[in-house]
């Protein structure tokens, strides 16, 4: 079965075998009955780089519905389902004038795989609104309900990437909104540079949303029209010293301070200095407007895109002495 429609890079790679779920009970039946086999689990395959075929089944999680399960004056609790697209939420939830998910704008990707990486942008992560989610047991097919605690949510980071790796699917995640007095979060300089040029000063949430989505346009590409998986690496997280040898050298570098200890440096910079900014090898590339971003013009392999991340990689630590990791899941 192809796969080129249903991850963001475009890879043109194979299934197996492929099933769409759209419902919780089809889910647990297509497990209970598939037991003794390898599988899978798709949902909007925004986050991953497929560098061979799947020789499993895989599992496309396409379960939708959205509905507030708790209400107060000041809160809603909102609830979607794995498969509800992200943006299209997010959305949607602005719509009925609820905040809190307004940064988190034109992320690509479903709602069941936000938790996974702690999507964030613009001064939001996920887990600020998070309240819990629920998963299915890969094995035993009990539902079980994490807390926003027991997600161990850091930078990009959870559990779901980590100890409980392939154990579960999540099917449903459940946000705490405002209804009113609504946060506004326009710390981050492109969103207050954006507001200013439009001659807002008290934005609304969808004020701040359009604002989020015109600074994602003019960065970062469509993977309607080139296909690609946002962030393709993290940006690292290193020690003071670390810092303050590569600083010393390169006095310009950006970087934000995370503790008394840790510093972190934007990899985009990193990958721009090291002259990777706009590059194209065959079909694979570095976007021309965001150096963390990699691009298939077209016919890339997942082998090519990997090989160029190692490339960079390699030139990043040379250059910096700074060791840059994969933010997407490299299958
Ligand atoms: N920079 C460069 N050259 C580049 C890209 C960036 O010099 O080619 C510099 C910028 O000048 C700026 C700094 O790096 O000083 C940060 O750039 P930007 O604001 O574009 O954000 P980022 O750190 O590159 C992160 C997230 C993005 C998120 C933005 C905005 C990660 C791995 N990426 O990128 O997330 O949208 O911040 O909050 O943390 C994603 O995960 O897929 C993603 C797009």
């Amino acid at each position: 079965h192809p796969l080129k429609n249903y991850n963001t890079f475009g890879i043109n790679a194979h299934a197996d075998e492929f099933v769409a779920v759209r419902s919780v009970s089809e889910l647990s039946q297509v497990l209970k009955e598939n037991s003794n086999k390898q599988k899978f689990i798709l949902g909007g395959g925004s986050n991953m780089l497929l560098t061979q075929d799947i020789h499993a089944l895989v599992i496309h999680v396409d379960i939708k519905d959205k509905e507030v399960v708790f209400e107060d004056d000041n809160h809603v609790h909102l609830k979607a389902m794995a498969g509800e697209n992200w943006h299209e939420f997010v959305l949607y939830s602005i719509s009925q004038n609820y905040g809190g998910l307004e940064n988190l704008s034109l992320i690509p990707g479903n709602v069941g795989t936000t938790p996974i990486q702690n999507i964030g942008a613009y001064g939001t992560e996920i887990k600020d609104t998070f309240v819990s989610c629920e998963a299915m047991d890969i094995e035993t097919q009990e539902i079980k309900t994490f807390t926003k605690e027991e997600c161990e949510f850091a930078y990009r980071e959870s559990v779901f990437k980590n100890n409980l790796k392939n154990k579960y699917v999540i099917v449903s995640v459940t946000f705490r909104l405002t209804k009113n007095n609504h946060k506004i979060n326009t710390a981050y300089g492109d969103i207050l540079a954006m507001l200013a040029q439009n001659n807002i000063t008290e934005p609304t949430i969808k004020d701040v949303s359009n604002a989020v989505i015109a600074i994602r346009q003019s960065k970062l590409p469509d993977p309607k029209e080139l296909g690609n998986s946002g962030s393709f690496f993290k940006n690292p997280i290193i020690s003071k010293e670390l810092f303050e040898k590569a600083h010393a050298q390169h006095p310009q570098m950006p970087h934000y301070v995370v503790s008394e200890t840790e510093v972190k440096v934007p990899a985009g910079w990193l990958i721009e200095q090291s002259g990777f900014k706009g590059k194209r090898f065959g079909d694979a590339g570095v976007h021309t407007k965001q150096a963390l971003v990699l691009v298939n013009y077209g016919n890339a392999t997942g082998q090519e895109l990997l090989q160029l991340s190692k490339k960079i990689q390699e030139t990043v630590y040379t250059n910096f002495g700074i060791r840059i990791e994969a933010e997407v899941n490299v299958i």
